[in-house]
């Protein structure tokens, strides 16, 4: 059952590329390309509809929140409250930034005006006049090409007053943030773009009630609102016909880790691990899967044992962890699972924005501990002691962040105790740094 390298299953029978379908063709990302590939074409059918009748017909697709934590798009636009006088805004979550994730930075990269248009579209929905994209700032060359599209798109008509005749007006302001995992949150993200230090703020209320500058507010992923235009396009009907009932739809999949052919995979929902690799070259020559995430580090590891694990919300639900970003990194038989985990657990207590103590406290202890089993010198009852210290946090954090560093601990320590333990009774680690590409 372990894929080896080398492939089986045909491309044709997995991939559906909608998003990712010309990110190959030269200047993918100009208004030109965007155009002859069926481009704003979404927007004029939603822009003559009743922004009703938009969140209604998204809510019917049954697209779900590309984010990870897949909350229905079309029902989070139908809480903004109508008729209220206060402005709405939408605000696109593009601070990816989730270990292993790393598909909207390539999709805006690629495609940056299916985002526009579907900031079009949304905002019709939620009568929204103002949207703003909160970007990683890291990543200048993206931060240009966004800024471009915009241009581009005032230009031709497709933002600014009366967009196409339409009654709506509307305006983008692109914003980048200063680099710090926590302000994806999308309520630290909030306080950040209100020029406050990014803290996760109390939830309820949600965003939708009182977000931006306490008016209501939807945010949402880069995929998520990029995914519109093509359902407005070509249909719910084609939309529900991938994936499955409760996990309708296309989606980004990321590749990474010890495969042959890393990269971005657009297929249905419900596709499996096994299923990508067989397609895309499997692991690298010679080696075997150990243990994978399905949706980053956030979400609990899984094994070869589930390979066969539908990479949706149900089945991976179902399996004991959750498809979160879609982040699937893959490790094989040369990594160290506690070297990894130890990786990990350093990146979310250096993330932590240190407002609640089970978080702020209970992740650097996780880093000690972990740093010791690692180094040799850890004893037995700290297995106890890393389970314990991952539960305090677990559930009693203010914000998923601390459930997101618990879990690779749990998921660990349930798949591979035995490999800790070899840690500490052999006084080291039993793995040859020389031969993994982890421990950089
Ligand atoms: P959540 O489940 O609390 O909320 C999801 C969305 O639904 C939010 O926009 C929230 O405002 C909305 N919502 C939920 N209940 C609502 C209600 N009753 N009324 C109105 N709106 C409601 O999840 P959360 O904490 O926002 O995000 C956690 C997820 O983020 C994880 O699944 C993880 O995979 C993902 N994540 C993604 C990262 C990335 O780089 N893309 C980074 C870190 C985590
Ligand atoms: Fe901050 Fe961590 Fe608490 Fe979230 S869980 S509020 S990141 S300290």
């Amino acid at each position: 059952s372990r894929p080896e390298a080398g492939g089986g299953a045909s491309p044709e029978k997995i991939l559906m590329p909608v998003l990712s379908a010309f990110w190959d063709q030269p200047e993918s990302w100009t208004l030109e390309t965007y155009l002859r590939h069926e481009g704003y074409a979404g927007m004029r059918k939603a822009l003559a509809m009743a922004p009703d009748d938009v969140i209604a017909y998204v809510k019917d697709a049954g697209l779900r929140g590309r984010g990870g934590a897949g909350f229905p798009t079309g029902m989070k636009w139908q809480f903004i409250p109508q008729g209220d006088g206060k402005p709405h805004y939408l605000v696109v979550n593009a601070d990816e930034s989730e270990p292993g994730t790393c598909k909207d930075i390539p999709l805006l990269f690629a495609n940056p005006h299916s985002l526009i248009e579907g900031i079009v579209i949304a905002c019709h929905a939620i009568r929204s006049n103002l949207a703003f994209i909160y970007l990683r700032g890291e990543v200048v060359p993206v931060l240009r090409r966004l800024h471009e599209a915009v241009r581009e798109a005032y230009a031709a008509g497709y933002l600014g007053k009366d967009i196409l005749g339409s009654g709506l007006d509307l305006d983008v302001v692109v914003h980048a943030g200063a680099g710090a995992y926590i302000c994806g949150e999308e309520t630290a993200l909030l306080d950040s773009l209100e020029g406050r230090r990014g803290q996760p703020r109390l939830r309820p209320p949600f965003p939708a009630v009182a977000g931006l500058y306490a008016c209501p507010t939807v945010v949402n992923n880069v995929e998520s609102i990029a995914s519109v235009p093509a359902i407005m396009n070509k249909g719910k009907d084609w939309f529900r016909s991938m994936g499955s009932e409760k996990s309708p739809g296309f989606t980004l999949y990321s590749l990474s880790g010890h495969v042959a052919n890393p990269g971005q995979y657009e297929a249905p929902l419900g596709v499996t691990l096994r299923q990508l690799l067989d397609m895309s070259g499997g692991m690298r020559p010679g080696h075997r899967l150990k243990f994978w995430t399905p949706g980053g580090s956030s979400t609990p590891m899984f094994t070869d044992e589930h390979l066969d694990v539908p990479l949706d919300y149900e089945g991976v639900g179902a399996a004991g962890s959750m498809l979160g970003t879609k982040a699937l990194q893959c490790f094989d038989e040369t990594t160290c699972v506690v070297r990894a985990v130890t990786r990990w657990t350093e990146f979310y207590a250096h993330e932590s924005c240190g407002k609640c103590t089970p978080c702020r406290e209970g992740t650097y202890w996780l880093v000690q501990l972990l740093r010791d089993i690692e180094a040799g010198k850890g004893r037995m009852d700290d297995l106890d002691k890393l389970n314990d210290i991952a539960d305090n946090i677990n559930g009693k954090s203010f914000c998923a962040l601390g459930d997101g560093a618990a879990s690779p601990i749990f998921s660990s320590l349930k798949y591979f105790r035995e490999e800790y333990e070899r840690h500490i009774t052999g006084k080291g680690c039993p793995f040859d740094p020389a031969k993994s590409t982890v421990w950089a």
